[in-house]
Formats: C-alpha cells, structure tokens, sequence
C-alpha cells in the first residue's frame, strides 16, 4: 500500500521528512516542467544545484556538453546559455547535453528533500508517468510525499494542481492506496478544475492567479502557462541518481 502525503511547501516539510520515503518535488512554474523537457528533448543529465557560483563550478567540469541554465527573479541568469522556460530546452539544444541548472524554488525544494530513498521530478506534462514510476519504486508499501515548491514561501496553486493530478492518475491504478488530508484536498482540487468545459484554459486561469504565474505574466514569459499546464505530453520521470547528483 502507498501511503500518499502531500506538502504545499517545501519550507513546512516536517523534520525529518521525507527520510527513507520517496519524495516527488513539484515546480510547475517552472523547475520541475523544464528539468522533465530537458531531458524529454535529448539531456543527457540534468545537474540540479542550489547557487549560481556552484552551477558556473559544475559546469566547467562538463565541457564541452554543458548547458548553464536557470533563472533568479524568473530571469536568465548573466552568463547563463538559458532561462528557466521550458520553451527555450528545444530538442537542437539539448541533444547530447549536460544540463547544470539553478532556480530559485524549485531546484531548493529538491535540495530539502535529499534525505529521501528516491527523489522524482513530477509537473503536469509528466503525471501520469510519475504516478507509474513511483508505484514501480514503491513495491508493496512505501511513503510518497509529493513536496510543493511554492513560490518564496507562499503556496502555488499550479504545484498542488499537479499533486492532485499525479495522485488522480495513482489513485486510477490502485484501491488500496491512503491518502493524507492534504492529498485528499489536493486531488479534489485538481478533479474540480479538469472537470470545467474547457480545461487546459481553466488551468492556465489558476495559473495566473498564482504568485508564479502572475510574475511570469509580468515578465512577458506567458507562453510558458500553456505549456506547463499542458497534461501528459511527456513520459520521462526524472530520477536523482546520488553518486552524481543528476538527474537522469
Ligand atoms: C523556481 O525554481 O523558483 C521557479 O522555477 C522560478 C521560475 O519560474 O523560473
């Protein structure tokens, strides 16, 4: 049996947790969705690292393959090759590449939840991938903690929308599976949106309303909701590997 436990913000993570477990880090907007498209379109590894002086170290160990990436305040970091948008992770750029990325949220939520078994990225373009992949690493009975992101400390809609979405996916595949309270809210939540008429624009309507969201809207980077919010487009289930601290 999985016991499914959902946390809106990685800064609330109980002590201790998710030691032994499985933790699913959760950035849609936008870590979590660049990481999975990166090496959709062709990484070889993504190297998730919490500052801008680590990245620029890391990545001069990987030439000539690397890619610096990553954004501070939703922007390209200076002497970065690219942002933080899904959109600019394109198959010409990523074939054969070492990825070195740093964001803000979503590459320190991973690095809170270092003490966990397994650690997956999960979004909404790979939900049903995730729910899939963790069920293989879970076996007969295991904890998974999907862990929110946020943004700066206040909750993001579009993280727990995708929480809601993975578990909705899991929870199709299986009877037996418990949920906590704020897994049970969160698949509620999801459901209720992905029940409106026109979906993937109901997604993007939470999107905006979100810390994230709005700021990208503000940045000029508003494609990057749509393809965020889009559900299912890619299988690839990023998985830490610790011996390298990538990605792959
Ligand atoms: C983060 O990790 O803080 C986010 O991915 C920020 C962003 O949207 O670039």
């Amino acid at each position: 049996m999985i016991r499914w436990h959902c946390h809106e913000l990685f800064q609330r993570l109980p002590p201790g947790t998710p030691a032994g477990g499985i933790a699913v880090i959760i950035d849609v907007l936008r870590a979590s969705t660049t990481m999975i498209t990166a090496l959709a379109h062709g990484a070889d590894r993504v190297v998730p690292v919490a500052d801008v002086e680590e990245a620029r170290r890391r990545a001069a160990a990987f030439v000539p393959t690397a890619v610096l990436g990553g954004e501070r305040r939703g922007l390209r970091i200076p002497g970065f090759d690219l942002g933080n948008s899904p959109l600019e992770y394109t198959r010409n750029r990523m074939a054969g590449r070492t990825v070195v990325i740093t964001t803000t949220n979503g590459t320190a939520a991973l690095h809170a939840c270092r003490g966990a078994r397994e650690i997956v990225i999960g979004a909404l373009v790979n939900r049903t991938a995730v729910a899939a992949a963790v069920r293989r690493l879970a076996g007969a009975s295991d904890d998974v903690h999907l862990v929110c992101a946020g943004t700066d400390g206040v909750v993001s809609a579009e993280d727990v929308l995708a929480a809601g979405a993975i578990l909705d996916a899991a929870l199709a595949a299986s009877r037996d599976d418990a949920c906590d309270e704020a897994a049970t809210e969160a698949v509620a939540f999801f459901r209720r949106v992905a029940a409106q008429a026109d979906a993937p624009a109901a997604f993007v309507a939470e999107f905006r309303r979100s810390p994230g969201g709005a700021n990208l809207v503000e940045l000029g980077m508003e494609a990057d909701l749509p393809a965020a919010a889009a559900l299912d487009t890619l299988e690839v289930v990023p998985r830490l590997e610790p011996a390298s601290g990538s990605l792959i």
